[in-house]
């Protein structure tokens, strides 16, 4: 058992960036939260593969120095705050880190963990790729058409959580003030809650710019902006207008609109920027996916997109994500704390370990990402599988957290 501490390991160097990127280093410190409930059974079981993983493609030439950083249950009992200050510095200070899921305490007044580190490191793009893994049981008939990845913004939209509860001195101002400015429409009534969407130009060009910067570097064909513009004039709406004249200024010579094809212009060499209606892009995701390789959008879409694309090719077990501010970034699993399966040796590790996939690809380790990616295939399609799989494939073997993570070494090549 690794300790948990404020110290950094003795060895391994501090990732540092030049122009936006990580500049690669052999022995690099990653600092780590291991999570609530079932945190304990797969964080080890992806530093177990992951060090493997590097091992055998370097040759030991490679070698993260992992450093346990405590939050959430832990960090609560030892030092009494679930969420530490030199924590959050440490991740600031060593730019890349890697988590399983925290527990949100329910009650009035406590924010969520996850939304506080979001908040405090200014992360502000949502990333998830979604993808099928062969032998993954899946509810649709054609899993593999699926391959995007939703960047989503992080920072504004109703997750910014400017709310006033009904009938409460706040909410009363606002809708004071909303008739007073609304002039021509009928009053909004006195006993509604009041919840606030706000949304920016620089918000929408960040996550706009994130998503296209992307598009280049894996040369993927075209970027979907997704918005309830047609509703949210002034906000949803805006993110579409934003976003289009972002890409033709910024980017003028790498992208072609979906509306100038229409008009005659060649799409040769160009990444395609198109819109899509939030609700139509969930009949897109079921019927179209092919057609879609990137998606940007706003908070809310992104959060029920996110889950719903997820479903499509198996569930949360093999869902990566990361959020990304301009200079750091962490990595973690997209599910929650599952309570039920805590301790009990039971969960599916998938998810942690493909979001340490895309870690090892952002230090500019893409090797041992495949790697990985390959050995979990291979797993799955030898019909060695965790509880949540072997549910609906009844020849599969049930192996356990461990267990699994014992397989997907075993089938590192
Ligand atoms: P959850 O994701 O923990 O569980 C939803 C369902 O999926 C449950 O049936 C659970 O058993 C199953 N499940 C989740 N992860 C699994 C895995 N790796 N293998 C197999 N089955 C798995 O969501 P829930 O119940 O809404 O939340 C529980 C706690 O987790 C809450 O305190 C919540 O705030 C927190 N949470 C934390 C997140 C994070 O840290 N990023 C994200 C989502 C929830």
């Amino acid at each position: 058992m690794r300790e948990t501490t404020f110290t950094p390991p003795e060895s391994g160097t501090k990732l540092t960036m030049v122009d936006g990127r990580i500049v690669p280093t052999d022995e690099p410190i990653i600092p780590y939260i291991v999570g609530d409930g079932i945190g304990a059974d797969i964080t080890p079981v992806m530093l177990f593969v992951v060090d493997a993983a590097v091992a055998r493609v370097y040759a030991g030439k490679r070698k993260i120095h992992w450093w346990q950083l405590p939050a959430g249950q832990v960090a609560a009992d030892e030092f009494g705050k679930s969420l530490p200050t030199e924590t959050v510095e440490a991740i600031k200070e060593y730019r890349v880190a890697i988590k399983g899921p925290l527990t949100t305490p329910v009650g009035k007044g406590i924010r969520s963990l996850n939304v506080e580190l979001r908040q405090s490191l200014d992360l502000y793009a949502c990333v998830r790729p979604v993808r099928w893994y062969p032998g993954v049981p899946s509810p649709v008939k054609r899993a593999e058409d699926l391959d995007i990845v939703i960047f989503r913004e992080n920072m504004e939209d109703l997750y910014m959580g400017i709310e006033f509860e009904a009938q409460s001195e706040g909410a009363h101002k606002v809708i004071d003030l909303v008739n007073e400015l609304r002039v021509g429409h009928p009053p909004i009534s006195g006993d509604l809650s009041i919840g606030l969407k706000p949304f920016s130009k620089y918000g929408t060009e960040r996550i706009a710019r994130g998503a296209i910067d992307y598009a280049i570097a894996k040369g993927l064909p075209s970027i979907t902006i997704v918005h309830k513009g047609n509703i949210m004039k002034y906000t949803e709406g805006a993110f579409r207008q934003w976003a289009y004249d972002f890409y033709k200024r910024e980017y003028r010579d790498a992208v072609v609109t979906e509306k100038e094809m229409k008009a005659g212009a060649s799409a040769e060499g160009k990444i395609i920027v198109k819109d899509q209606i939030t609700d139509a892009m969930f009949h897109e995701l079921l019927l179209h996916p092919e057609e879609h390789s990137i998606i940007v959008t706003s908070n809310l879409n992104g959060d029920y997109l996110s889950d719903a694309a997820a479903a499509q090719v198996g569930g949360l077990g093999f869902a990566p994500g990361a959020n990304f501010a301009e200079d750091k970034a962490i990595f973690e699993a997209t599910h929650g704390t599952a309570p039920s399966l805590a301790g009990k040796n039971k969960a599916n590790p998938g998810s942690i370990i493909l979001s340490a996939c895309m870690m090892l690809d952002y230090i500019g380790w893409p090797e041992a990402a495949e790697a990985i990616q390959k050995a979990i295939s291979s797993t799955v399609l030898n019909g060695k599988v965790t509880f949540d799989l072997a549910m609906s494939l009844p020849e599969a073997t049930e192996l356990g957290t461990s267990e699994f993570g014992d397989a997907i070494v075993e089938n590192l090549e």
